[in-house]
């Protein structure tokens, strides 16, 4: 599999982290989004947080450049006409999701993979709105794209074992340190189990167990934990976070993934977490 080009749907956290990975390994990457002021503002974050490694003197100016050079922007679908991949990673909405792959699969190359990064909905439900569902496949990248090692790929129903073998290589290309999952399972193996962990720390701030900061303080002192489960959901977007505990529960029908009515409180309220200013905690610009 040749490999030249990716399209980026979505230039929110993720696909503007994935397209910002891709162009580091040299890959052409396009980002795209409902209009091309979001995809330009993508790139503007992107060179943002390059110019600061320049400036810690983590890499040089001609890196930063290197990478931008190949990051280029769009405000719609067309070019996924001539991609060799193309990743989805627009909002948890799988009514939106379907739409996007069902226009992708008109304009793209018959030979094209086509990938969704989603957190935890159905990969067969989206393959199956387009004609080659076959070629459709999961691979879910972690926060920061960047830097995590780790992707989790995971077929839907009708996922071909080629495009299985396609997507781990794709993956090892990008530096990544893949793990393949047999079966779709809802929110594969890390959102799964750490889904509840966080779960569970939001309960305990809604009954009044203790506040934000001694939890997180608790699991990363007694746990060992590099971030506390709270900074952690602030990190992921509440909504993120809300979306997934809603499919695991509805999904797996078990009560363990029910979560608490402050989570609804605090999306109707705007705190999202980080990307919002605040969340569990309260952030500046
Ligand atoms: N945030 C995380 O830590 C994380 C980790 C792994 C996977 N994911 C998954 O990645 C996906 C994106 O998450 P995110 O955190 O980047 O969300 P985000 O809200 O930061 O960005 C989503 C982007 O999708 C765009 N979008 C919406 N509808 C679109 C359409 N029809 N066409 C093109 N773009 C459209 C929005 O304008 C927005 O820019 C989700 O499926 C999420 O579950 C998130």
């Amino acid at each position: 599999m040749s490999i030249k080009k990716v399209v980026v749907i979505g230039a929110g956290t993720m696909g503007s982290g994935i397209a910002q990975l891709c162009a580091q390994q040299g890959l052409d990457a396009v980002i795209t989004d409902i209009s091309l002021d979001l995809s330009d503002a993508a790139k503007a974050r992107i060179e943002k947080g390059l110019a600061k490694r320049v400036e810690k003197g983590k890499i040089s100016e001609e890196d930063k450049n290197a990478v931008l050079s190949h990051i280029t922007t769009a405000g719609d679908l067309t070019p996924a006409k001539d991609a060799d991949i193309i990743i989805e990673s627009v909002i948890e909405n799988i009514e939106i999701k379907k739409k996007v792959f069902s226009e992708i699969d008109k304009l793209a190359r018959p030979d094209t993979i086509l990938v969704t990064n989603t957190t935890s909905l159905s990969i067969s439900d989206m393959a199956d709105a387009t004609n080659r569902p076959e070629k459709v496949v999961q691979m879910h990248f972690f926060n920061p794209p960047p830097i995590m090692k780790l992707v989790e790929i995971m077929p839907g129903a009708k996922t071909s074992k080629e495009t299985l073998k396609a997507a781990e290589a794709f993956a090892k290309m990008l530096g990544k340190d893949p793990v393949v999952c047999k079966t779709e399972a809802p929110a594969g193996i890390v959102s799964r189990i750490l889904g509840q962990l966080l779960n569970e720390a939001t309960w305990m701030v809604d009954s009044g167990v203790a506040d934000a900061e001694d939890i997180d303080k608790a699991m990363k002192l007694g746990a060992n934990h590099p971030m506390g489960p709270l900074q952690l959901i602030d990190f992921i977007g509440i909504d993120i976070h809300r979306a997934k505990m809603q499919t695991l529960y509805e999904k797996l029908n078990d009560p363990r993934y029910k979560h608490p009515k402050l989570i609804d409180e605090m999306i109707d309220a705007g705190k999202l977490g980080r990307k919002s200013g605040e969340g569990f905690y309260k952030y500046g610009d």
